[in-house]
């Protein structure tokens, strides 16, 4: 799909969009005049219009009620406020789950969820497809025209609570999807080896999603479920997509995903990101230490997925959530550093959930632009200050992210693997990404996230963080990488299966063995409270690889310590170097604790320890600003300009980081003249020459 930006508005410039969700058939409409009048003071520009409205344009079977939905358009437009409009298929109303209650989705024990919230629809329903496209389309001849549209939002966050459904249509749907990835009934018995526990199946009709059984499900059958479920949630926006994009050819579309921290994702983003006209996502922070961390990794995967253009987050929040088990609210200043953050990593609209904080239902505690307190509160002065902000950041736009020295490869189909367990509950795959990724910001250096099929060959460093499934045409990639001068890392938990979940043998990590040198026996689980320590000082924790073999070639960089409980482990080797062709091959056979993998990454692979003396940034104690203390710096490039965005990652004290060029915006910081200071949560924007 090419890339398409928003429309821009008749007569208006381009900007950075900032603004959000706006539900005004959810309030009488007399209050929709104040809304103008105070988007416009918080120099809002763009709204998300409609989500959740079918049952306000469609109140019954095919009559349909646009007019308050032509006079809120009108109303935003005279106001000088772009609309992007969704296609409000996102919920369906409850006379049509009354008159066609087979379009409800059914869980792993085949019960119906039944409506009384939202997205109660099955992604491979033929029934509601037809009813959602048929007000999509009314939707997109009606307002084809107005001059307020500039994007279509195509439902809501696709599988966010519809992801899996174990109906007869999902039956169907699996497989379908199966014979077309397999052919033939061969091959899907040998991928999922059928011939254990005796599930071979002989004839299509035989498969049913994973739904509840005796014990465990065949692990590449709930891998399959997983890819066919995204692919059934795509199939299901390409329909939506279609349509909009034959009535209104140059209103680009999109969806908003879920990159954010979660137990589970629901669509291969990546795949997805190559569909869309432009990338939107979705982000809630984390009301704990990781909050600007997290923010930062989820923002660069969105820039990954969105191949650096310039993309949408469509949904965060001013403050608080209402569904965490402790609802945490942002410190001042956080609805700006947050925000900057997405925009120091490509995006270029800052919108929120939502526009005027909901007096009923569901959410009505959770956070907004307007607040229930009104226009008088620090919450609207700050989002006030935030449309400012925005505002100042203009040159900003359209400029690209530059290319990190490290790119981290972030792989949906591993993770769902890992999904199936093995060896550890302590394994999260999420969370070990962030492990890794943060090391890199600990040793200053925010990485870029790729994914294993694409070019990743121009970056100096790669790294294949945990990724347990690479078929062969992945490790070719890799080995002709390194041999042609890159520097590639592969960690413990990667390489063991191809894309089917079928072991390598003759030793781990099986595709990418030869290449780094070492062969792994065997998984060595480390207990909660133990953890194996390395001769270099280093040590490492939750997994340990038995590499019983290493080529004479490989410089062993540590070794185990005879403390190890696990006593086969004692003396063997845990993190390798192998010099091949120009390049070089890390392993590392442990997850190396916070300061260990920092240093690696600091003195070994990124050397970012070779900063000129004096250039160093400082706590405001005088202690060099290391560690969890390094300010995050990233710089986005366009036109020999460079914006660079830098942010104190220190939550108790200022850091006075050195830098050049022009500040831009500053917030909470103060700039001299060749370093800037900035409190916690404080934020600076320079311009700086390229
Ligand atoms: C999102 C959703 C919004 C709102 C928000 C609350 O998942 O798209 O409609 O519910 O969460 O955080």
């Amino acid at each position: 799909m090419e890339y398409r930006w928003p429309k821009t508005m008749t007569g208006q410039e381009p900007k950075l969009l900032f603004g959000g969700d706006y539900n005004p058939d959810q309030w009488p409409e007399d209050i929709w005049e104040e809304d103008v009048r105070l988007m416009k003071k918080a120099k809002v520009n763009v709204v998300t219009v409609a989500v959740f409205a079918w049952a306000n344009l469609e109140p019954e079977d095919g009559v349909y009620t646009f007019e308050w939905l032509d006079r809120v358009l009108d109303k935003l437009y005279e106001g000088g406020i772009a609309v992007d409009l969704a296609t409000a298929t996102a919920t369906p109303p409850r006379w049509l789950t009354s008159a066609h209650p087979e379009i409800l989705p059914r869980n792993k024990q085949g019960e119906v969820l039944w409506p009384g919230s939202r997205q109660q629809w099955r992604p491979t329903s033929e029934v509601f497809r037809r009813y959602a496209l048929r007000l999509a389309e009314k939707m997109a001849e009606r307002y084809k025209n107005h001059p307020a549209l500039v994007s279509w939002h195509v439902s809501n966050e696709l599988g966010c609570h519809n992801r899996f459904d174990y109906s007869d249509d999902a039956a169907l749907g699996f497989q379908k999807w199966l014979k077309k990835r397999y052919g033939t009934l061969e091959a899907l018995n040998d991928s999922w080896n059928g011939a254990f526990w005796s599930q071979k199946v002989t004839d299509w009709s035989q498969i049913i999603p994973p739904r509840e059984s005796m014990c465990g499900c065949n692990p590449t059958t709930l891998l399959d479920f997983k890819r066919f479920s995204s692919d059934a949630l795509l199939e299901y926006y390409e329909a939506e997509a279609e349509l909009l994009h034959r009535i209104t050819p140059d209103v680009p579309v999109t969806t908003n995903l879920m990159i954010i921290e979660n137990q589970t994702n629901p669509v291969d983003c990546f795949k997805w990101g190559r569909h869309l006209d432009f990338v939107s996502n979705d982000h809630y922070y984390l009301p704990d230490e990781r909050h600007l961390d997290e923010m930062t990794m989820s923002a660069a995967i969105t820039d990954g997925v969105a191949d650096k253009n310039p993309w949408f987050l469509m949904e965060n929040s001013t403050s608080s959530v209402n569904w965490r088990p402790i609802n945490l609210r942002k410190q001042p200043g956080e609805i700006i550093r947050d925000a900057l953050v997405h925009v120091a990593n490509g995006a270029d609209a800052v919108c929120f959930f939502q526009w005027r904080q909901s007096r009923a239902g569901a959410e009505k505690f959770h956070s907004s632009l307007l607040p229930h307190a009104g226009e008088d509160s620090r919450l609207f002065r700050e989002v006030c200050e935030l449309g400012n902000a925005l505002t100042a950041l203009k040159p900003v736009l359209k400029s690209r992210v530059e290319q990190a020295k490290i790119a981290m490869v972030y792989d949906y189909d591993s993770w769902w693997s890992w999904e199936n367990g093995l060896l550890t509950q302590l394994f999260d795959y999420r969370a070990e990404f962030y492990h890794w990724y943060r090391a890199a910001l600990d040793a200053g250096v925010a990485a870029d996230v790729v994914r294993k099929e694409d070019a990743w060959e121009s970056y100096e460093t790669v790294m294949f963080p945990v990724t347990i499934l690479a078929d062969a045409e992945i490790s070719e990639k890799a080995r002709h990488y390194v041999e042609q001068g890159g520097q590639l890392i592969v960690t413990y938990g990667s390489g063991i299966m191809d894309s089917r979940e079928h072991v390598y043998l003759g030793g781990y990590p099986g595709a990418f063995r030869e290449l780094l040198g070492v062969r792994v026996e065997e998984f060595v689980a480390i207990d909660e409270n133990d953890k194996i320590e390395l001769d270099n000082g280093w040590s490492g924790q939750m997994w340990a690889d038995d590499i019983t073999g290493v080529s004479e070639d490989c410089e062993v960089v540590s070794r185990i310590l005879p403390s190890a409980s696990d006593r086969a482990l004692r003396g063997q080797a845990i993190v390798t170097r192998r010099s091949y062709g120009k390049g070089s091959a890390w392993y590392i056979g442990t997850k190396l604790d916070r300061s260990s993998a920092e240093q690696l990454f600091r003195e070994r692979i990124l050397k970012t320890d070779a900063v000129p003396d004096g250039k160093e940034a400082h706590l405001l104690s005088g202690e060099v600003a290391r560690g969890e203390n390094t300010p995050l710096r990233i710089r986005r490039v366009k036109d020999g300009q460079c914006f660079e965005f830098i942010f104190n990652r220190c939550a108790e004290q200022a850091v006075e980081v050195p830098v050049a060029g022009h500040p831009l915006y500053l917030l909470m910081a103060e700039a001299g003249e060749d370093r800037v200071v900035l409190e916690p949560s404080g934020a600076a924007v320079y311009l700086c020459g390229q």
